[in-house]
């Protein structure tokens, strides 16, 4: 182990990606899970089952409101909904300057966070890592990916060194935000529609009228996200359509979550693209619409599936 460089990284979220990333990261750093408020087992014992092999790992964890030290470093791997309270939720504990990475897919809780927590150094990420959890303490690393990071403001710490060093591959970016926005307009076409159609990827370019919605909603992504000033060499609709080539067997996190009876995380993809529309008085009616829809799949959970994947 070689721990001697890096300070104490506290994660918190630890779900599919969290554990995925907390493996890798512990064998580099001093790493500590941070769970739900609580008492929990001092260390999880963690199965990480990857393309052909499965090792185990076992990581120190403990409850928001059982740490015996400040929050310095942070790994934040919740869902988007959960981001802000779930950093409310340590308090005090949370070092005013903590260095902060956000692993939220979608757009809106990184600005939540900056206007919260104004004195920390927050850098975000993007990651086309695959993961899926299939016991609370197995995990299972279904696709190695890009892992890119970038600053959203003063962010001093070397989040890039770190994840090298764990294995992951991984890009610094210049340039977040317009990172954020190119995997939300795939999303916001792909996600939404697979969730409410219930059907693989790779049905989106196969049938009639859902190939048409794409191009509609991908229209609409392209003036909205273009009004905020995200240039793209290409459109959303060709981008998303690669994409659903690329992973024509797969069914998104989306239909999964809806499948699994699980919140959906559309508030900041499809909701972030209505809000640039009402903020800038733009039509995306298809976009209205899908969204109506996606509510409605949401409300129809039973309410004790609230949990995750
Ligand atoms: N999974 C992937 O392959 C993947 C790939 C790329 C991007 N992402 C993005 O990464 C983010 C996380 O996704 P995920 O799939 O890992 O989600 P997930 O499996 O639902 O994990 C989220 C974890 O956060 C925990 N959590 C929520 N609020 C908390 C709190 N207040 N205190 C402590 N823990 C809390 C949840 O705990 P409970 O279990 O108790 O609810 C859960 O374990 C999402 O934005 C997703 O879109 C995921």
């Amino acid at each position: 182990m070689q721990h001697a460089r890096w300070p104490v990284i506290h994660l918190l979220g630890a779900g599919s990606l969290g554990l995925v990333i907390a493996a890798g990261i512990h064998r580099v750093a001093p790493l500590h899970l941070i769970r739900r408020p609580g008492h929990w087992p001092a260390v999880l014992d963690l199965e990480l089952v990857g393309d052909d092999s499965a090792l185990t790992c076992r990581l120190p964890q403990s409850g928001a409101d059982q740490l015996s030290e400040p929050v310095t470093h942070l790994i934040l791997c919740t869902k988007s909904y959960d981001a802000l309270a779930a950093l409310d939720a340590l308090g005090q504990r949370l070092d005013p300057g903590a260095k902060l990475l956000l692993m939220q897919n979608g757009m809106g809780s990184q600005a939540r966070v900056l206007q919260r927590f104004p004195q920390a150094r927050i850098s975000a990420a993007t990651t086309t890592e695959g993961a899926y959890r299939t016991a609370p303490h197995r995990v299972v690393h279904a696709a190695r990916g890009i892992t890119r990071i970038g600053a959203l403001n003063q962010s001093d710490f070397d989040w890039v060194s770190l994840f090298r060093q764990a294995g992951y591959q991984t890009e610094p970016v210049d340039d977040i935000r317009w990172h954020l926005a190119d995997k939300l307009r795939v999303n916001a076409l792909i996600n939404p529609l697979t969730a409410i159609h219930r059907c693989l990827n790779g049905e989106l370019l196969d049938r009639p009228a859902l190939r048409q919605a794409l191009e509609q909603l991908g229209a609409e992504a392209d003036t909205l996200l273009e009004a905020e000033g995200f240039r793209f060499p290409t459109t959303a609709a060709r981008q998303a359509a690669a994409v659903a080539r690329s992973t024509a067997r797969n069914r998104s996190s989306m239909l999964q979550d809806v499948t699994a009876g699980r919140r959906i995380e559309a508030a900041d993809i499809t909701g972030y693209l209505l809000d640039i529309a009402q903020r800038r008085g733009l039509p995306a009616p298809c976009h209205q619409a899908l969204y109506a829809r996606l509510r409605q799949l949401d409300s129809a959970r039973k309410p004790d599936q609230t949990g995750s994947g």
